[in-house]
């Protein structure tokens, strides 16, 4: 097990996120829950935790909000800020510090890091020539580029991608280029920059990489196939009116007009978790504490981020770190996956995603924060659904976690006034599940320690479970007829399971946790929790703390479960908003492409030719029609959401593509036994993937 013992102290990061939009699930189940519950663990393990993160407030599509609402960079930034921040805090994330990479304090680290680098001949300079808006004055970011798409046409298309057929541009590329500022066809001009020569750091981040071997798959993967390539140089300044700006005497020096250029965007952010650390060391009254967290070799610095970082914290911020030299190097970068919804990619532009915000006027953060971290994309993405979470909150947190909670302070108020009885005599079953209780902190803990949270949740869930176990195995509602003692016994037992629980859910249930522990009559406040073991809280949990004759507070219900209304309610916005989201026009644009599959993947599937022979609407739902396809080798029913796409008759007779080893599923009480192929064009209109084979050729 990786162990954090021999550091002394952890700095943590969640990234920045940009400042151009609220947070939805998918940012929460990537970088953010995970920290918290790795921070939360890791203080109540009684370690020395600073965690730090911030709103990214730089980069272009800032400054492209700005443009599309009529108002400034700084305007878009000072609203979303402030919302970001109190939606995190309303989530229960801890952050130490929560800082903004527009403070003065950030600027001036930013530049202090590059005259650092600069002053040790770190950068090289290159001139290249870029899209130049001659009416504005300004060099043009590939997003203020429009022209004609030259793969497919599309006369809107963006100077890095054509949003129509998803080709990857270069503003070179597009006929017709246009600015979008000015409309003026932009010109091409002569411009300077610093790069960061990656190549030079190779083979200090190979050697560096290897020596961090037990990183996630995931992660190394994609940084070993970044360095198999070869790392190539990489831009640190950019031609746009929103960031840091470039210092003008290293620039004319280095023979860069510095007019008009900032640092890029992912040359500042990641210096914002430096800057954020020096703003909480002066919150604190100690300015120059965040060296002791940045610079001395006994911190381990784990930055917890999304898949899409990767490159950015394992290559080139490191390289950064390593060209200063003052600095630790991250000990773990523990990037998780993507998080889909309802089987489909996030998609904000779409409207496919659920706000935290709006989240949180519906139902309570530990609802979300159990049901994420249970399905966390640790090694592959993950998918989020309403009825999961339905199914999560009402069959474990209330029917297990909720129920053994409540059951064993009904049972504590009922038959012994509300006071913890004493153990007596303690039978072989009360003796087995208090040396199962004591194993609990260490078996959580190291599934934290190995950043396995969908684990540590298990085991912490399962804790309940052995408690609901136990509770049904003493069956104390007899005992109380017949030996209050052996009932006592059961009632002590349980409640230590509570008040181990207590510690244990606070990572990833912390307001939960809070309650449990005033009905338990503990400081609600872990921190405070007065112990005269030399253990941490989280040790000391699994060791039956609670003293004989402890007066409990009332009892109340933990988790209330979720309706099928309210459920139906959240499906029902995220559908709205997503047709919402949808052009009017015919210019909607095709879904994201897919993760690459291997071939194995695709021969799975068992494809066959058939021809439809019945076409029926099914009653009471517009989309569905029941279908009878005859595939050669039999006759299937299919359940196909068509019908508001084809006539019944339309589609008898039409010889189509089934995928035939679906498994068959209900829907609407009819077997369905396989799906019919068909495509989507961008008006929404659907046509038959058809063949002229015979029924039941297979299609490959
Ligand atoms: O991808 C993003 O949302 C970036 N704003 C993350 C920045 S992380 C760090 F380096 F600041
Ligand atoms: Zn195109």
């Amino acid at each position: 097990m990786p162990s954090t013992d021999h550091f002394k102290r952890l700095l943590v990061t969640s990234a920045l996120p940009y400042a151009n939009g609220a947070i939805h699930i998918g940012h929460i189940a990537g970088a953010y829950l995970p920290a918290d519950i790795y921070c939360r663990y890791n203080r109540m393990k009684g370690r020395d935790v600073l965690y730090i993160c911030g709103s990214d407030e730089h980069g272009v599509a800032i400054m492209i909000k700005a443009r599309q609402e009529g108002t400034t960079p700084q305007a878009i930034v000072d609203e979303i800020h402030p919302l970001i921040k109190s939606t995190f805090k309303d989530f229960g994330m801890s952050f130490d510090y929560y800082g903004r990479t527009s403070s003065d304090t950030h600027a001036q680290t930013t530049t202090e890091f590059f005259r650092a680098l600069n002053a040790k001949d770190t950068f090289v300079t290159k001139t290249d020539e870029q899209l130049y808006d001659p009416e504005a004055g300004i060099f043009l970011a590939d997003r203020f580029v429009v022209g004609t798409c030259p793969n497919c046409g599309h006369e809107n298309a963006y100077g890095d991608q054509c949003e129509n057929c998803g080709t990857s541009l270069s503003p070179l590329e597009l006929i017709e280029p246009r600015s979008t500022l000015t409309d003026a066809t932009p010109e091409l001009k002569e411009t300077t920059h610093w790069y960061l020569p990656l190549g030079d750091f190779q083979e200090r981040l190979e050697t560096w990489i290897a020596s961090h071997d037990d990183w996630k798959h995931n992660v190394l993967g994609q940084v070993k196939s970044w360095l198999a390539d070869g790392l190539r140089d990489r831009a640190i300044t950019r031609d746009v009116p929103w960031g840091i700006p470039i210092p003008e005497k290293e620039a004319r020096q280095a023979g860069i007009n510095p007019d008009g250029k900032v640092f890029y965007v992912w040359f500042d952010a990641p210096i914002g978790y430096i800057s954020a650390t020096r703003e909480w060391a002066e919150s604190v009254g100690q300015p120059s504490k965040w060296k002791t967290y940045w610079q001395q070799d006994d911190t381990k610095l784990v930055h917890f981020i999304g898949k899409d970082n990767i490159v950015f914290h394992c290559l080139m911020f490191p390289a950064m770190l390593m060209a200063h030299g003052d600095y630790v190097l991250p000990e773990d970068v523990p990037a998780n996956e993507f998080l889909n919804l309802e089987g489909q990619k996030l998609s904000t532009s779409r409207g496919w995603a659920i706000w935290l915000h709006e989240y949180l006027e519906d139902f309570p953060a530990d609802l979300l924060r159990y049901t994420l971290a249970s399905t966390f994309p640790e090694a592959k993405d993950s998918d989020f659904s309403w009825k999961d979470f339905q199914a999560r909150v009402n069959n474990e947190l209330a029917d297990v976690l909720g129920n053994f909670v409540n059951r064993t302070m009904t049972f504590a108020h009922r038959f012994f006034d509300g006071v913890v009885p004493p153990l007596s005599n303690p039978g072989g079953m009360d003796l087995d599940v208090i040396a199962q209780l004591k194993e609990f902190p260490t078996t959580i803990g190291a599934s934290y320690e190995q950043y396995k949270f969908r684990e540590g949740v298990f085991h912490t869930i399962n804790l309940a479970r052995i408690g609901n176990r136990y509770f049904n195995d003493t069956e104390p509602w007899k005992s109380a007829k017949s030996d209050m003692e052996k009932c006592a016994n059961t009632i002590h037992v349980s409640l230590q399971i509570c008040a181990a629980l207590a510690t244990l859910m606070e990572p990833v249930m912390p307001f939960s946790a809070a309650r449990l522990r005033t009905m338990l009559n503990l400081d609600s406040e872990y921190r405070s929790q007065d112990t005269a073991s030399t253990q941490s809280i989280w040790d000391h949990a699994g060791s039956c703390y609670l003293e004989s004759g402890h007066t409990l507070n009332p009892a109340e219900i933990l988790f209330t479960k979720i309706e099928d209304e309210a459920v139906q309610r959240q499906i029902d916005i995220l559908a709205q908003r997503s047709s919402d989201a949808e052009p009017v026009t015919g210019d909607k644009s095709f879904a994201d492409g897919k993760d690459e599959i291997v071939y194995d993947d695709f021969t799975r599937l068992d494809l066959r030719v058939g021809t439809i022979l019945s076409a029926v609407k099914v009653e009471g739902a517009d989309r569905l029609m029941q279908l009878e396809v005859d595939l050669g080798f039999e006759t299937r029913q299919i359940v196909s959401g068509i019908a508001e796409h084809f006539a019944q008759e339309e589609l008898t007779g039409q010889q189509v593509v089934v995928v035939v080893n679906l498994a068959p599923r209900k829907i609407r009480g009819l077997v369905s036994a396989g799906m019919v192929l068909t495509a989507e064009n961008r008006d929404g209109s659907l046509r038959l993937v058809s063949s002229t084979g015979e029924n039941g050729a297979v299609v490959s």
